[in-house]
Parts: C-alpha cells; sequence; structure tokens
C-alpha cells in the first residue's frame, strides 16, 4: 500500500505538523524558498513516487500562500505520487461565488479550476463558507464541519439559559446544526446588511434574547463588524453573557481591539489560521484542528468513510 506523505507550505506548517503527530508520521522533506525577487521556490526533498500525498495549506491572503500549494501540488503531480490531496483548512476567495453584481468574477471557481488544473486529484477542506463551492471542482471534496470540536469545548449547554445566535441570514443554517448538537438550544437571527463590504449593520434582531446567555455562530471573523455589531445590537435587547465560536479566525486590520471593546465576553476560534500573537483580541480561545483533519486523512488513505466525522 502506498504511504501517506504530508507536506505544507508555510503558512500551515504547525497545524500540518500537529497532524503529523496525530497519524504519528513523520513530515515529508520539502523546501518552500524565495528567489531574490520573491518569486516562490519549492522542492520536494524525498521520493513520494507511487505516494498518498496530502498537501496542508490554508489560502488566506497573501496570494503567496495560494501559489506555494499550487506549486506543491505540480510538484508532487511531476514527482509520480499516486494520488495527490489539498488539504485546505481555510479555503480563502470563497466570499465571491456568485455574479450578484455586473463584471464580478466568481473568485472561489477561478480558485478551484486552479487547484484542479494544478493536479489534485481531491480536496479536505473545513466549514467552507458556502457548501455550494464543492461543486465549482470536478473532483472530490470532503469539507468538514468544526462543529464537534465546538461540542467538546462547550459541552451540553442548558436550553433554558442559553440561545445560538446566527450573526447574519448566511449562517442560520450553521447556528442551527450547532444548536442541536449543543442541546437542542433556540436561535435567534441577526439581520445584518452590508452597506458596503467589510462594513456590516444591524437591522433587527428576530428571536427572544433579553436575560439570556448567548452564543454567536459564524464561519469567519475577517473584519469583526459582523460579530462586533450583532453583539452590540443583542446587548441593547438585554442579552447577559456575549460569547462566540467562528471557525476561521482572519483578524484583518484592528478586529482584534474592536472585539475587546465590544461586548462579548469570549471569542473562540479553530487554528484553520495562525492568528499574529499582536492581532488577537485578549478574549480569544484557539481549539486545535488537527485531530480532525488528522482522521479525516487516515480515512481517506484507508478508503474509509468520512462522513462519519461530519457529527
Ligand atoms: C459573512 O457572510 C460571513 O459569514 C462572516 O460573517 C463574515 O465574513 C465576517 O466578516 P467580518 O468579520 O469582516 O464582518
Amino acid at each position: 500500500m502506498s504511504e501517506i506523505k504530508l507536506l505544507s507550505g508555510i503558512a500551515s506548517r504547525k497545524l500540518m505538523e500537529d497532524i503529523a503527530r496525530y497519524l504519528e508520521v513523520v513530515p515529508a522533506e520539502s523546501m518552500v524558498s524565495r528567489f531574490s525577487d520573491g518569486e516562490i521556490r519549492v522542492q520536494i526533498l524525498e521520493n513520494v513516487r507511487g505516494d498518498d500525498v496530502f498537501i496542508v495549506q490554508s489560502t488566506q491572503p497573501p496570494a503567496d500562500n495560494l501559489m506555494e500549494l499550487l506549486l506543491l501540488i505540480d510538484a508532487a503531480r511531476r514527482a509520480s505520487a499516486s494520488r495527490v490531496t489539498a488539504v485546505i483548512p481555510y479555503f480563502g476567495y470563497a466570499r465571491q461565488d456568485r455574479k450578484d453584481q455586473p463584471r464580478v468574477p466568481i473568485s472561489s471557481k477561478l480558485v478551484a479550476n486552479l487547484i484542479e488544473r494544478a493536479g489534485a486529484d481531491r480536496v479536505l477542506t473545513v466549514d467552507l463558507h458556502a457548501d455550494q463551492i464543492q461543486g465549482f471542482f470536478d473532483i472530490p471534496v470532503d469539507n468538514l464541519y468544526a462543529t464537534p470540536i465546538f461540542r467538546e469545548y462547550f459541552g451540553h449547554l442548558d436550553p433554558n439559559r442559553y440561545v445560538i445566535v446566527s450573526p447574519d441570514i448566511g449562517s442560520i443554517k450553521r447556528a442551527r446544526h450547532m444548536a442541536n448538537k449543543l442541546g437542542n438550544l433556540p436561535i435567534a437571527l441577526v439581520d445584518k446588511r452590508r452597506p458596503s463590504p467589510n462594513r456590516a449593520e444591524v437591522i433587527n434582531i428576530v428571536g427572544e434574547v433579553s436575560g439570556k446567555d448567548l452564543l454567536i455562530v459564524d464561519d469567519i471573523i475577517d473584519t469583526g463588524s459582523t460579530l462586533c455589531e450583532a453583539a452590540k445590537a443583542l446587548k441593547e435587547k438585554g442579552a447577559n453573557l456575549i460569547r462566540a465560536a467562528a471557525t476561521h479566525g482572519l483578524f484583518s486590520g484592528n478586529a482584534g481591539e474592536k472585539i475587546d471593546r465590544a461586548p462579548i465576553d469570549e471569542v473562540v476560534v479553530t487554528d484553520t489560521l495562525t492568528v499574529d500573537e499582536g492581532k488577537r483580541p485578549g478574549k480569544l480561545n484557539i481549539l486545535g484542528i488537527a485531530n480532525l483533519l488528522g482522521e479525516a486523512i487516515r480515512r481517506i488513505h484507508e478508503e474509509r468513510s468520512v462522513s462519519s466525522l461530519f457529527i
């Protein structure tokens, strides 16, 4: 049987090493460096002929992260790996996923094309911004949910005390799933509007939040606007404790400071992305996703079901 060979770009090196520990394998020797003009240069430094290669790389900006992934896929393909899986814990460029205005790209489709054309045989990812992005690929995509990790962290919450909040209409399915997993909790919805990209305005709150402890559930925290505006509006409606859980913490700009100033008691994200210490909000807890990804990799390698991880 072919061996598992684990590689990564620079951005996801730590996560790849954690996955390797879970799988009890030694990461494959590889090198990612730069030519003097900044162009990326990669090389796989050991034989992967006939091997089952898994390349771990989140594709948040800068685009060099995506480029490293594409180059590593190409290198593995040309080195005669038997199968190449792109493990993309955070799939970037996912937010322009339809032509909803004139003259806009469908960025996630373009990125899917690039990954496929580079030579990936399959994709493993976590909490895609929109499930339908799976259909932009003509290769198998396993989209894991981080819910089991949050469930382990938050435990069973009291349905008389806690309400799960979706911070916008797009996250309602995710919120309902989390509500079911944490103990059939009631849900509330924040009706959010985006006057321009990266700005959020709350129009209305649907559901009972007064005197309740809340858990706001989202896939991404980027500028923190969605979360902070939701928290302020919820507090004005009489919410008690406000906690937030998001799979991917980008914390761009001054998101960390903004969150620290907002009426939010705790923020929990997974480590699909590495967050600079200086950018983190003080009230942040980071949960490891390596075991979940490691288990999925093991099952893909052994041709076993991955769907039982979608709990
Ligand atoms: C929106 O559709 C997403 O689910 C997140 O709510 C959004 O990406 C968060 O962005 P920001 O933190 O910049 O408001």
